[in-house]
């Protein structure tokens, strides 16, 4: 079984009789987004993270991929304000509350330090541009950010389809996979997804189909389409003992490469050998290069699992398949793109997508959340 991301698997969930007294605590709410990453640190989807970031292991991620030595991309950190923050000292230990004001952890405050939203936006996006969605959700973070080590003794409750890394782990040995990939998304699955998925099928024993679903821009696809549109699929179509589906809740960034290298990190977590990254991976309206999120790998240095690269599958009218730039001969005018933002567009227009490009059970599902204005947010 392949290791965690800096060698164990981080647990950070304690009884509530552990821990010390809460009463009398200085309270800090989360944001849905923090609420969820915190989730992310207790039950070691974010391993070897521990806490929310301090300013030097902030510095550390954005300046030079890192955290404790080993690559890491993506800030995971605490935003508070100043009325929050008045009071608050470093050394002492606060409660953290989610946002029916039920307190679901201690941190130890061991960094308060004010966000630099402008240096914080261009080192991980690459862009200060608010229509970016990711640099808007950074801009409208509070002033200060928090850090330190965290002790969380409430469990989140209802995420449909959570399956913890050490669950994901029990699943990968009992079925006996020696090699497993895990496959990210944030969009209900077509056809260029699942070519990509049966390839990578062709190559390992196990699929670990795991669709983000937390925070995400608006007009993207609801959670619950995209887990129902899913679960019908692969009960459809694939080969039962040889997929995992579960989700995972944290915030789309649409930080591109940078947030393909976060990806995999968290996948090898949960126990894949495996990731793949498609083109534009994490992407949005055109901030990053096609297979910029391919070239990272080569640059920050070993991530610890493999990633399978994939060019972008199109459909082929010649060839009558799903094809890619390496398996089919000809030209552009036979091609035809295959995209989640494609399908948004095809479905709000009132069409049925093609059958070659979108299965027509998932589409179904589909209409019937757009009927009830649940499929996109
Ligand atoms: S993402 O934001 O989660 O990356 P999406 O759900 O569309 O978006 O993609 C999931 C994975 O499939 C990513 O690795 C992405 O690069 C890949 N992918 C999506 N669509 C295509 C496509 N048409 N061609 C190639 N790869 C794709």
């Amino acid at each position: 079984m392949i290791k965690p991301h800096g060698g164990r698997l981080i647990n950070r969930y304690v009884k509530t009789g552990s821990v010390a007294p809460l009463r009398g605590l200085p309270r800090v709410r989360l944001s849905e987004v923090a609420l969820s990453d915190l989730y992310n640190i207790a039950d070691g989807t974010f391993s070897p993270l521990t806490g929310f970031m301090r300013g030097p292991e902030l510095g550390d991620v954005i300046n030079r991929n890192k955290v404790n030595g080993v690559p890491w991309t993506i800030p995971v950190v605490l935003d508070a304000d100043k009325a929050a923050v008045n009071g608050l000292k470093k050394g002492k230990s606060i409660a953290l509350e989610g946002d029916d004001g039920k307190v679901v952890a201690r941190m130890e405050l061991e960094d308060i330090y004010t966000h630099k939203k402008d240096e914080y936006a261009l080192k991980v996006f690459g862009t200060r541009d608010r229509r970016h969605p990711g640099v808007n959700l950074a801009y409208e973070m509070k002033e200060y950010l928090l850090g330190g080590k965290v002790h969380v003794f409430r469990k989140q409750d209802n995420v449909k389809n959570y399956l913890s890394p050490l669950e994901v782990r029990k699943i990968i040995t009992d079925k006996g996979y020696k090699s497993v990939a895990g496959f990210q998304t944030r969009n209900v699955l077509h056809r260029a997804h699942e070519y990509l998925q049966r390839c990578a099928l062709e190559h390992v024993d196990g699929l670990f189909l795991q669709p983000i679903i937390g925070w995400k821009k608006k007009g993207d696809f609801t959670a619950d389409a995209i887990i129902k549109a899913y679960r019908e699929f692969i009960s459809d179509y694939y080969p039962g003992n040889r997929v995992v589906f579960g989700t995972l809740k944290t915030a789309m960034r649409y930080a591109g490469p940078k947030e393909a290298v976060f990806h995999a990190i968290i996948r090898k977590n949960f126990g894949c050998t495996h990731f793949i990254v498609g083109r534009d991976h994490a992407g949005v309206g055109g901030y990053y290069g096609k297979y910029e999120a391919h070239d990272i790998f080569d640059k920050i240095g070993d991530v610890g699992i493999n990633i399978l690269k994939f060019k972008e599958p199109l459909y082929c009218k010649k060839c009558d398949l799903v094809v890619t730039e390496k398996t089919c001969g000809h030209g552009p005018e036979y091609h035809q793109e295959i995209s989640g933002t494609l399908v948004r567009k095809i479905i709000k227009n009132g069409h049925q997508p093609k059958h070659k490009i979108f299965r027509p059970e998932v589409y179904k599902i589909l209409l019937k959340e757009f009927k009830r204005k649940h499929l996109f947010y």
